[in-house]
């Protein structure tokens, strides 16, 4: 069921990151192998010693192919994170990395939560020496219940560019904000509670000035790293739905038994669905439905909008989408990683086409209060899986707790409360 996604093989021993070279890729160019030392793969970081936090309490140091060019095409990057008594670091998610951390000092509350539909929260209390995984493209976060001692971690990460979204950050503080009315209805609450939260103009919470910089520098080259499902080792694996074998993605099914209908679906993707209360309706044709997806790394989908209608901010942990307007007139954006969290936007009319970036959050909004709209989104994987925000952070079950919340959101308990005794339906599988 996980499909992998991760930065591309490296094609050589070594790449070590050229920044004076004037040719953007994917990552950096390769500096000439004759001029590389030892001190490419070296960093004198001080993870050892304490960082100054943040008002949520944390500091994050990470170390990324910007620090170490030599991690150029390696896949790897490592933090440090220092938690104050009762400090966290909030919840977000990496676009391109699973996480694993170390704790070595203190104890820390962590977990991560599942995507649609069951938004399960994974939890943990950790000690000192413990390790945990965070897969991914999931939304998690760490706190530090200890009132009176520091807590420190030590996490490495499988991009030599994870990226960070802070998710209070990215929706409440994306530049240009993103439109009351989506947040409004996506959050189940009135816009002025919105505008309010707006105005807090939350700043990046876990990005120490390292962290800023670096991602920023590296956003600008490395902005479209490529995330896929594993590559197929033959013509086709068609899904074994009854094999008792687990693996990544399904078992093969005999290619004897292999016919045209295991890469078919009277899926019906003409004709309208009906929509839920936040007005829309996502029909996913994924390897559950097509077996012969299994291994392709595509998957495609219908969406409904209601007039008014929305998809509301969700990201995709293992896909790229792109998505083409059937019917009707859509305002769509996505928001940058942090720290700038700029919001792109557009107006689609009929026709139009429009990528998201994996891992990146995004919406789809209907403005017309008369007339219906229509797309079709394919999505680089079999499983691309969804993550819808308001349902994640606020309906997770069991839930987070307020405390975490409270601070990430810089809002009461009291109204973290409120809104995870809402009903966060889901539009999206
Ligand atoms: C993180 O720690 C470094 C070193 O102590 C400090 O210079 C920086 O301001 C800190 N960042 C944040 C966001 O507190
Ligand atoms: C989601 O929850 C259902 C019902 O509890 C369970 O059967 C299913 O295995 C869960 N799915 C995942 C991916 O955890
Ligand atoms: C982030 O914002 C800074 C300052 O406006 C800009 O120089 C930089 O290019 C931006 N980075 C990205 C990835 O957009
Ligand atoms: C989506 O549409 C289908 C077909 O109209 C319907 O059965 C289903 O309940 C709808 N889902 C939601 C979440 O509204």
């Amino acid at each position: 069921m996980y499909a992998i996604a991760s930065d591309p093989n490296p094609l050589q021993d070594f790449c070590v990151a050229d920044k004076h070279s004037p040719v953007l890729v994917n990552g950096f160019a390769c500096l000439d192998p004759k001029y590389v030392t030892a001190d490419h793969f070296f960093k004198a970081a001080m993870l050892d010693t304490p960082r100054k936090t943040n008002k949520v309490g944390s500091n994050v140091t990470l170390i990324n192919a910007k620090q170490i060019p030599g991690l150029n095409t390696l896949g790897i990057s490592i933090a440090r994170i220092d938690y104050t008594p009762l400090g966290e670091n909030p919840p977000h998610t990496h676009p391109r990395a699973t996480e694993i951390l170390t704790v070595l000092e203190g104890t820390l509350y962590v977990g991560f939560v599942t995507s649609n539909s069951n938004n399960t929260l994974f939890s943990k209390v950790l000690n000192k020496g413990d390790v945990f995984v965070f897969p991914e493209g999931l939304i998690h976060f760490q706190f530090n219940p200890n009132p009176h001692q520091p807590a420190v971690a030590i996490a490495a990460l499988s991009s030599q560019n994870p990226g960070a979204i802070t998710i209070a950050n990215a929706v409440f503080g994306s530049k240009p904000p993103i439109s009351d009315k989506v947040l409004a209805k996506a959050f189940q609450v009135e816009k002025g509670t919105i505008d309010w939260l707006q105005a807090q103009n939350p700043k990046p919470k876990m990005a120490s000035p390292s962290f800023c910089l670096f991602t920023a520098l590296l956003a600008l080259v490395s902005w479209q790293a490529i995330a896929s499902d594993p590559s197929p080792l033959q013509d086709f694996c068609v899904a074994d739905k009854h094999s008792p074998v687990l693996v990544n993605g399904f078992a093969c099914l005999d290619p004897k038994y292999v016919t045209a209908d295991h890469f078919f679906k009277a899926a019906m993707l003409h004709t309208p669905r009906k929509t839920n209360k936040i007005g829309s309706n996502v029909t996913l044709i994924n390897v559950m439905q097509i077996p012969g997806l299994n291994t392709l790394g595509i998957s495609i989908a219908r969406i409904d909008y209601a007039p008014l209608g929305q998809n509301p901010p969700h990201t995709h942990p293992r896909a790229t989408e792109i998505l083409t307007v059937l019917e009707g007139t859509l305002h769509v954006g996505f928001v940058t990683s942090n720290p700038n969290n700029t919001l792109f936007s557009k107006v689609l009319n009929k026709g139009d086409v429009f990528v998201f970036p994996v891992g990146l959050i995004h919406f789809q909004f209907n403005p017309n209060p008369h007339q219906p709209a229509v797309a079709i989104a394919a999505l680089s994987s079999q499983n691309p899986g969804v993550i819808t925000i308001a349902n994640a952070v606020f309906g997770s079950k069991p839930p987070i707790s307020d405390e975490v919340l409270a601070k990430a959101f810089q809002v009461g308990k009291g109204t973290i409360d409120w809104l995870q005794a809402q009903f966060w339906e889901n539009n999206h599988y």
